[in-house]
């Protein structure tokens, strides 16, 4: 895949040109759509999904007025340099949604990996850091229908060509890009057509029993695992070491306090620096 692609550097993103180099068999291969702008791609792949849309749609937006982070935060979505979309993953393939959010960050990662040969950090459960700056986030949103069929709404959010000029004061030093990892620009429809295929790899992967496989791969990445943390979550904070990722997804924290072994399957993790001998 040619990394430098300046004759696409300006473009919008197209669903024809995605349609030509997309090498999946059902991720974006039904029903897609490109907007120039959407309050949230999750939010339209909700709306569509109940819609009656199936399994492999894929939103697309140039920017989000409404872009939404977990644990209700906003993602900052400027148009034209980044990616942000969603897919309807129908039926979920896997009993434990943390599962679904922790092999969606693996396929990220490991996509960005394989095509720009620098391999992301991911933070449980599934922030993407190249050199500590978050670079891409995921939103996992379970929906039930009235017949009781459940599927996912999983959303992305790549920053591709942004550039440090471009962060708002509040990211700066926090956030970073694809193009500040590596020092070059991307084609946006080559980098969204590499994180489908591996998103889709790990989907059926989970699908035909390859949980565990999964499992090895994440821990692999995983650089919580084996540091001192503070995990919050329900407004209620703990310190610990996180002790590694248990076969449900969930992190496992040993607490200082009384040497209890706790189980998470969501919560917010702030890294602790290693006390100094
Ligand atoms: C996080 O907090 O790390 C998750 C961020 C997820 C952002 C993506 S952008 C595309 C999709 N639509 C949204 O509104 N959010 C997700």
């Amino acid at each position: 895949m040619s990394v430098f692609s300046p004759e696409y550097d300006l473009t919008t993103l197209s669903e024809s040109r995605l349609n030509t180099i997309l090498e999946t068999k059902r991720l974006g291969r039904g029903l897609i759509e490109v907007h120039q702008s959407l309050d949230s791609t999750n939010a339209r792949a909700k709306f569509l999904s109940r819609a009656g849309a199936g399994e492999g749609a894929l939103i697309v937006a140039e920017t989000q007025t409404s872009g939404r982070g977990r644990l209700g935060r906003s993602w900052h979505s400027p148009p034209g340099k980044n990616l942000y979309f969603s897919l309807i993953l129908k039926p979920v393939p896997v009993d434990d949604p943390p599962l679904l959010t922790l092999a969606a960050g693996l396929a990220v990662a490991e996509a960005l990996d394989r095509m720009a040969g620098r391999t992301p950090e991911l933070k449980w459960p599934n922030d993407l850091l190249f050199d500590g700056l978050k670079t891409a986030g995921i939103l996992t949103e379970l929906e039930t229908g009235s017949d009781g069929s459940r599927w996912a709404i999983l959303g992305v959010g790549l920053n591709v060509n942004l550039e440090v000029a471009d962060l708002p004061s509040e990211l700066a030093g926090r956030a970073g890009s694809l193009m500040i990892a590596t020092g070059c620009s991307w084609d946006r429809h080559e980098v969204l057509a590499a994180l489908l295929k591996e998103i889709e790899e790990v989907y059926f992967k989970l699908a035909s029993d390859g949980r565990a496989e999964t499992l090895t791969r994440y821990r692999r990445l995983c650089r919580t695992i084996g540091q001192r943390i503070t995990i919050t979550t329900g407004g209620q904070s703990l310190d610990g070491l996180a002790s590694g990722v248990d076969e449900h997804g969930r992190l496992i924290v040993i607490r200082h306090s009384d040497g209890r072994r706790l189980s998470f399957a969501g919560g917010e993790v702030t890294l602790r620096p290693s006390p100094q001998r």
